[in-house]
């Protein structure tokens, strides 16, 4: 198959690298000229574990290629990805469709024979029948078949997950775009990884309703950890002792500070705001969406316990600040909130993080960034820990003692068994341990 990938965006980037190595013919196309100059140097423009080797690969056999030209590659394609962004849009929190659109236009304009448009990005339920009629509008001779086929990828596990998925979930409503998308995911095992085909709202839909389903798992054990703190229970226990039952599975039920990322926070709102308009508002998701939101500050007054009540002018060392490991990514970070509520309070932070402080810099310029642990630990009244990076799961407490104006450790990931700080000598607390 020739594939043509609109947008280099992480999206856009793991499913065009990927789909390379399934052994299609695969152009990047991306408006922004020093991300594909970037690219063509064998340069990764984002940080995701294996993509860079992948790259270099697929280029080096001659599948995969980046360029700014849009109308040469989309005309030559049999299938043309749509991976561009959709931010929340800030008047109204539904999915700001503008760039989809515009790409569609392009598109509109450059195909030539029949083409398969499939969006990767996430779009309300009805963007394929809008963007059939954009299309349309744009070119009444374009015979195009519009397809939805929505990313299930994990930042930091992007690759794992495109190569071995659950499952795909393609939705159509043309015959013959179904047997090109059979043949774009034909390099997959059909016994362990499925090709869902359903219509084209359906395969919208489930996206939205995926993500928002695991967002409950999420806010709903971090309101069973709250209860465990009340009444002396352990939130990990209580978690394998749901989630042995496969009913419910093990996954996505370690509590934490709230869930964050591109994804969560703006899917939620966007389902939300799709119910309410269709008459039908889900009620359960309107509801996780503020109990996420109240989560973030209340883990600053966890802090402000730990440290008897007042934080002002007192040292806090942060750990961690992207919304999970292995990303370079900060965006809706629980670290944001965090770290906000603190300050409010008067307190003095140091933080370090493995990926994160590019970007955290220009978001959070009032925290001292430092170079490693034992220099955020400097002096530091408490050291808390925002994301479970590796690099913080074997902490030397020692050392971190002698470092530290007193031994405080706030872990919000419950990274460690509470014998081994204490054992130390630290004061600690954790999320949802207290038996
Ligand atoms: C999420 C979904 O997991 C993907 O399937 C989906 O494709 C993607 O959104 C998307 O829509 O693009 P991602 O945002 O990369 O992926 O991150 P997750 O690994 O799902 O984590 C989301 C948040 O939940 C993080 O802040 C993480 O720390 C938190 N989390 C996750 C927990 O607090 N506890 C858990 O047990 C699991």
């Amino acid at each position: 198959m020739r594939i043509a990938i609109i947008g280099t965006g992480y999206v856009g980037l793991v499913s065009g690298v990927c789909l390379s190595d399934f052994g299609h013919d695969v152009v990047c196309i991306d408006k922004v000229e020093e991300k594909i100059s970037m690219l063509n140097s064998g340069k990764v423009p984002i940080f995701e574990p294996g993509l860079e080797e992948l790259i270099q690969k697929n280029v080096a056999a001659g599948r995969l290629s980046f360029t700014t030209d849009l109308a040469g590659p989309v005309g030559d394609a049999d299938v043309v990805f749509l991976a561009v962004g959709t931010p929340s849009r800030k008047s109204d929190g539904h999915a700001d469709l503008a760039y989809v659109f515009a790409a569609a236009r392009e598109i509109a304009r450059s195909v030539k024979d029949f083409t398969v448009v499939v969006t990767k990005s996430t779009v309300p339920v009805g963007t394929g029948d809008q963007l059939e009629r954009i299309i349309a509008e744009e070119n009444p001779d374009a015979d195009v078949a519009v397809v939805s086929n929505p990313e299930f990828l994990r930042e930091g596990a992007a690759i794992e997950d495109f190569m071995a998925p659950d499952r795909v979930v393609v939705g159509m409503n043309d015959d013959r775009a179904r047997d090109i998308m059979a043949k774009v995911y034909a390099a997959l095992d059909p016994q362990k990884h499925p090709v869902l085909f359903t219509s084209r709202r359906t395969a919208e839909l489930t996206k939205y309703a995926a993500n928002a389903f695991l967002a409950l798992k999420l806010a709903y054990i971090n309101e069973i950890a709250d209860l465990c703190e009340q009444v002396g229970a352990n939130v990990q226990d209580v978690s394998k002792g749901m989630g042995l039952d496969s009913r419910i599975g093990q996954k996505f039920l370690n509590a934490g500070p709230g869930y964050g990322g591109s994804c969560f926070p703006k899917d939620t709102l966007a389902l939300v705001k799709t119910a309410q308009d269709h008459n039908s508002p889900i009620r359960l998701i309107e509801t996780i969406v503020g109990i996420n939101e109240t989560r973030k500050r209340a883990m600053a007054r966890k802090i402000e316990r730990a440290l008897e009540g007042d934080i002002r002018g007192k040292t806090i060392g942060i750990l961690g600040l992207t919304f999970k490991p292995d990303t370079d990514d900060i965006r809706e970070s629980p670290a944001l909130a965090i770290v906000q509520a603190l300050l409010d309070k008067g307190a003095v932070l140091q933080a370090y993080d493995p990926e994160g402080m590019p970007a955290a810099r220009g978001m959070m310029p009032e925290i001292s960034y430092r170079d490693g642990v034992d220099e955020v630990a400097k002096d530091a009244d408490a050291l808390v820990i925002i994301t479970e990076w590796k690099h913080f799961r074997a902490l030397d407490f020692d050392k971190l003692k002698s470092l530290m104006k007193q031994p405080v450790l706030i872990d919000l990931r419950n990274v460690y068994v509470p014998s081994q700080p204490l054992s130390h000598g630290f004061v600690y607390d954790s999320v949802g341990r207290a038996d």
